[in-house]
């Protein structure tokens, strides 16, 4: 099947009420990984890239890898979405490459840094649905600024979400789906606390609030990596310096998917795997210098990690559950 509107899986989710998975991506190995995954435990996927990704990979090296990524698994519903879009220009530019979604984080200004006003906010993002919808791509905004400075991205300040104002916002705006700063932030130092402490640091009542006055709405949770403890102690115990990691424990995820967040992003755990692979693959095999070794071992790693995931967000099983879209499809539905 061609890459579906990211649309159509989160409304799909919505209806059983499981979570998606949304893994970030730069390489191969990555999508090879995460494809694997999605294809053993039969789960919709969405791929998504960062301006980020998008420059490491000259664009069109992400386009063409994930169209074979569709090609090498025609069963699976996969959607290509842009992560953390700045600006009308960088959504357009997405869509032209063929993405089936975008994100416009009118949170942050084009600098991804200086936080917006509720009004700006509204207007970029509008303009990006607009745009978007005559085309059939799906659009996910964002409300409230997270914490954590990834690549020079993020304010480093938190704003949490006002549900009043994310009501107004899904209204005023038509965005397909919403991402709450619900006390997560980017990175592998979430919380300064240990995971079952940080746990209740996650406002549930936020998504709880937002669902009751928008429920047909899916909503998003960024900084959704759980760092978990063995990834961690495997990066620390080959070399690596990763001190106090804390991220947000599954139970938490998966309350929150109840609750009503539907798309899970997901970075900084591919991440740590990638990491922890390559160190321990170099650290025993010394004399070893095809990179074809530990990529590969970095791409198992990626592989487990994320089938963990869609088993633990309830997506395995789903992929045949539906007919797929077309961008065309959509097109009418919007209009
Ligand atoms: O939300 C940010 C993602 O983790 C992407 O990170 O800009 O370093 O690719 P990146
Ligand atoms: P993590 O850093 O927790 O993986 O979050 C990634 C993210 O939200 C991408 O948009
Ligand atoms: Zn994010």
């Amino acid at each position: 099947m061609p890459l579906v509107p990211m649309k159509q899986i989160l409304d799909e989710a919505m209806k059983k009420n499981y979570g998606v998975g949304a893994f970030n991506v730069n390489n191969m190995e990555q999508i090879q990984g995460i494809m694997r995954a999605a294809k053993e435990t039969r789960s919709p996927v969405i791929v998504q890239a960062s301006r980020g990704a998008l420059k490491y990979t000259n664009m069109y090296y992400i386009k063409h890898m994930v169209a074979a990524a569709v090609e090498d698994n025609p069963e699976i519903p996969i959607s290509l979405h842009l992560d953390h879009g700045n600006s009308l220009q960088t959504c357009k530019l997405a869509i032209e490459l063929g993405f089936t979604s975008v994100m416009i984080d009118g949170s942050l200004k084009e600098d991804s840094k200086t936080p917006t006003t509720f009004d700006e906010n509204v207007k970029v993002t509008k303009a990006v649905v607009e745009y978007a919808h005559s085309l059939g791509v799906t659009v996910e905004g964002e409300l409230g600024t997270l914490g954590g400075i990834e690549d020079g991205v993020g304010s480093g300040k938190v704003k949490l979400t006002d549900p009043d104002e994310a009501a107004k916002f899904i209204k005023i705006t038509g965005v397909d789906a919403l991402a709450l700063a619900i006390g997560t932030s980017h990175g592998a130092y979430k919380f300064k606390v240990d995971p079952e402490i940080a746990k209740n640091m996650i406002k549930m009542d936020i998504i709880k609030q937002v669902r009751e006055k928008v429920p047909g709405t899916p909503l998003v949770m960024h900084g959704s990596s759980s760092v978990p403890r063995e990834l961690i102690d495997l990066v620390n115990n080959y070399g690596g310096q990763l001190p106090h990691a804390v991220g947000v424990p599954m139970s938490a995820i998966q309350e929150a998917i109840k609750l009503g967040i539907k798309k899970i992003n997901v970075d900084t755990d591919g991440r740590l795997a990638i990491t922890g692979a390559i160190r321990k693959f170099f650290v025993e095999n010394p004399a070893e210098f095809d990179p074809r070794s530990y990529f590969g071992a970095a791409r198992q790693a990626v592989y487990e990690v994320v089938k963990g995931k869609m088993i633990d967000f309830g997506t395995a099983g789903h992929a045949g559950d539906y007919e797929p879209l077309t961008l065309e499809d959509m097109k009418k539905i919007y209009v």
